[in-house]
């Protein structure tokens, strides 16, 4: 009886440790039990799963048929689920499906135990990964692209310089003309520039320094614009120098372009709130970060457009590149970091960067 219960406590305990929701199911898919990761990944109290039925918390056809797929023949069947949470936000669940039998007195009765696995993290990184490939490819185009192109430009633009000047006081006088084509010249030239910034990051140069001091130069370098904007910049800095492995260069171009999307943002004025502090190892984050938070009182961005903005050349304004936040993301991946962003339309939008506040062996350079 004693080696009973110490086998029983042996696998309650296991069972409640496993970092997987474990669920089994009896013959008509009702809950038998369940284990406390289960509970936490649906936000129900531990009374709550047991009488349900599986359906109650993942309705899903596609489940409810792997399921009696294995009820029927056994074996072990996968399932990936997308659930829109409450909040917006979409739970990836990887599920597998395995045939069990348990002993129930004098007969074999065969049950189902489903294995939850929250796999949303791991897929919002694979779709950055994808994204700053692209980007990456992007950036070796871009690079030729401004090599080829810059030189012609130039030339053309001096030509017609030149015409302008031997053309000047004549009778046909088409310098008008001609200052349309150099500002349109101009306009590319500004463009190709852009595509520059797209550089490889090998030119990155990184140095252990106060995050601060890069934030506090922009913001002294855009607090004239902001003025005549009608905006307020507030800051709630954390109080200690938030030191991390970082390119202040680059870093103080993510914040130029996240400042100036902000002010963009906001027509008729408002406020521009930077907030910054230490988040330390604990829970899913295995090391500790820095945080920098952006937000504006702007005219924010709708869902479906949440989707678009990280995208090269996309943009809703009249001359706007499209390339600032694409560049954004690229420098803070190559930091190791996050850029996240949460918006209300009509409310406004907050961007969020997190970097790594340690230097690790795995970071480049
Ligand atoms: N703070 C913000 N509030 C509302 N919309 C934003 C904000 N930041 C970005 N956006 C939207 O995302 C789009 C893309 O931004 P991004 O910085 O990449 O390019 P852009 O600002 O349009 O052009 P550029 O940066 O070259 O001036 C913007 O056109 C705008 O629609
Ligand atoms: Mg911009």
């Amino acid at each position: 009886v004693v080696k009973d219960q110490f086998y029983f406590n042996l696998y309650e305990s296991v069972f409640s440790a496993l970092p997987f929701g474990i669920l089994v199911l009896d013959r008509n898919q009702g809950i038998v039990c369940a284990n406390k990761r289960f509970y936490s990944l649906f936000n129900t109290r531990e009374e709550e799963p047991k009488g349900k039925r599986i359906q109650d918390f993942l309705p899903s056809w596609e489940l409810e048929n792997h399921i009696r797929c294995v009820q029927a023949d056994g074996g072990v069947r996968e399932v990936e689920l997308h659930l829109k949470e409450p909040s917006g936000e979409t739970k990836a669940l990887k599920i597998t499906v395995i045939g069990i039998t348990v002993v129930k007195g004098i007969i074999n009765e065969s049950s189902v135990l489903l294995v939850l696995e929250d796999i949303s993290e791991r897929i919002k990184l694979e779709e950055q990964l994808v994204q700053s490939e692209k980007l990456a490819a992007m950036g070796e185009l871009a690079a030729s692209i401004t090599h080829e192109l810059g030189n012609p430009l130039s030339v053309m633009s001096s030509t017609l310089q030149y015409i302008q000047g031997r053309l000047k006081g004549k009778e046909d006088d088409i310098s008008n003309e001609i200052d349309v084509i150099v500002d349109s010249l101009k306009r590319m030239d500004e463009l190709l520039r852009g595509l520059s910034d797209f550089k490889t990051p090998e030119q990155l140069r990184f140095e252990q320094e106060d995050i601060h001091k890069a934030l506090s130069q922009v913001l002294t370098l855009v607090s004239r614009e902001a003025r005549n904007a009608n905006v307020e910049i507030k800051t709630e800095l954390a109080p200690n120098p938030l030191r991390c492995w970082h390119d202040p260069r680059q870093m103080k171009q993510v914040f130029l372009n996240l400042f100036k999307n902000a002010i963009e943002a906001m027509p008729y004025g408002g406020y521009l709130e930077i907030r910054t502090w230490f988040s330390p190892a604990g829970g899913s984050e295995s090391r500790s970060t820095i945080i920098i938070e952006i937000s504006d009182a702007g005219v924010g961005i709708s869902e479906e457009e949440l989707s678009l903005i990280f995208k090269p050349f996309y943009s809703t304004k009249k001359g706007g590149s499209g390339l600032g936040l694409p560049f954004c993301r690229r420098v803070i991946m190559a930091h190791n970091g996050t850029i996240t962003v949460k918006s209300l339309k009509g409310k406004g939008t907050t961007f969020t960067i997190s970097i790594p506040s340690d230097r690790r062996r795995e970071d480049k350079r």
